[in-house]
C-alpha cells in the first residue's frame, strides 16, 4: 500500500460516509458491477470497500459479504450496515490478502486497483483467493476516455503555465489524478489481467462524461446532468469510449 493513498482516503472518509452513495460515479459503477456479479451464494470479498456501500446489495443477491479496506476509519463508519447484514470487516492491504487460497466465491474491487503500488501483485492475490469457478468484478479508470485524456492534458498545461509564470517547478504528473498510479487503456487492463492468470468473461463501460476539462470543472452541475443523460450511450459500441470507468468480469484462465 502507498502512504500517500492512505493519507488521501483517511482525509476523504467523511465524504465517503456522507456523500459517496449519492454520486453518479458510484451509482453507475455499482449498477454495472452488481449486474455482472448476478445472484449466487458463498462469500464475496469486497476489496477497497470504503464504507461498505455495496454490502446490502451484495447480500440481497444471496451472498455473504466481507468488507476489506486498508483504512480503518472507512470501515468503522460501515459497522451499522455490516452488523445489520451479519457481515464482517477486515483491515488489510489488497497486495497481501490475509486469506487462504481459494476462499471466496467472488471478489469485488470498485475503484481501487488504480491505487496499488504493484498492480500485478494485487491481481495475482485476487486470483489466489478465488475458489474454483469464482469470479472477480473490478471497475477501473478507462485511460483512453476523452474525458480522462482532457484531465491529463489540462493538468500538464496548468503545470507548464505555473513553471512559466512563476519560473519554478510545477508538478508534472504521470497520471490524470494525483494518486492514481494506473490509468491505462482497456487493452492494457486486459493484458494485466491475463498476466495474473485471468480470462475476461465480460466487460463494459460506465460513468459517461461528455464535457472535457476544464469545461467540466467550470460547470460541474451541467457536466453531471449531461453525463447522466448520455449514460445509455456507454452501452453502444461507437459511443462507449465516453464511459470514464471500465468494468471487467474476470475468471481464472
Ligand atoms: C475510490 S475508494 C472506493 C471505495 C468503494 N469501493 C466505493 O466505490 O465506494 C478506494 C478505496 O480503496 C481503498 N484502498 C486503496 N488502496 C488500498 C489497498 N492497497 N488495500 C486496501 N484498500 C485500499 C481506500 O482506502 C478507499 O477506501
Amino acid at each position: 500500500m502507498r502512504p500517500e493513498v492512505v493519507a488521501e482516503f483517511r482525509a476523504a472518509t467523511e465524504y465517503y460516509h456522507k456523500e459517496r452513495h449519492l454520486s453518479r460515479s458510484f451509482r453507475a459503477q455499482s449498477a454495472k458491477l452488481l449486474a455482472l456479479l448476478g445472484q449466487g451464494s458463498g462469500v464475496v470479498l469486497d476489496i477497497g470497500a470504503g464504507p461498505a456501500l455495496l454490502g446490502p446489495a451484495i447480500v440481497s443477491l444471496g451472498y455473504d459479504y466481507i468488507a476489506m479496506d486498508m483504512v480503518l476509519e472507512m470501515l468503522r463508519g460501515a459497522s451499522g450496515i455490516l452488523l445489520e447484514h451479519r457481515a464482517a470487516m477486515v483491515v488489510a492491504d489488497a497486495e497481501a490478502l490475509p486469506f487462504a487460497d481459494r476462499s471466496f466465491a467472488a471478489v469485488t474491487a470498485m475503484g481501487v486497483l488504480e491505487y496499488m503500488s504493484n498492480l500485478s501483485q494485487a491481481l495475482v492475490e485476487i486470483n489466489r483467493v478465488l475458489a474454483p469457478g469464482g469470479v472477480a468484478i473490478v471497475t477501473v479508470p478507462h485511460g483512453s476516455a476523452p474525458y480522462r485524456r482532457s484531465c491529463y492534458a489540462w493538468r500538464r498545461l496548468k503545470a507548464a503555465a505555473k513553471r512559466l509564470l512563476l519560473r519554478r517547478e510545477g508538478e508534472p504528473s504521470a497520471s490524470v489524478s494525483g494518486t492514481m498510479k494506473y490509468v491505462p487503456t482497456p487493452r492494457r487492463w486486459r493484458e494485466e489481467a491475463a498476466k495474473a492468470g485471468f480470462d475476461v468473461a465480460a466487460d463494459g463501460f460506465c460513468n459517461c462524461q461528455v464535457l472535457p476539462e476544464p469545461l467540466a470543472s467550470l460547470s460541474p452541475g451541467f457536466a453531471q446532468r449531461l453525463g447522466a443523460v448520455m449514460e445509455p450511450a456507454c452501452l453502444v459500441r461507437p459511443m462507449r469510449a465516453l464511459g470514464t470507468q471500465y468494468v471487467m468480469k474476470l475468471v481464472r484462465a
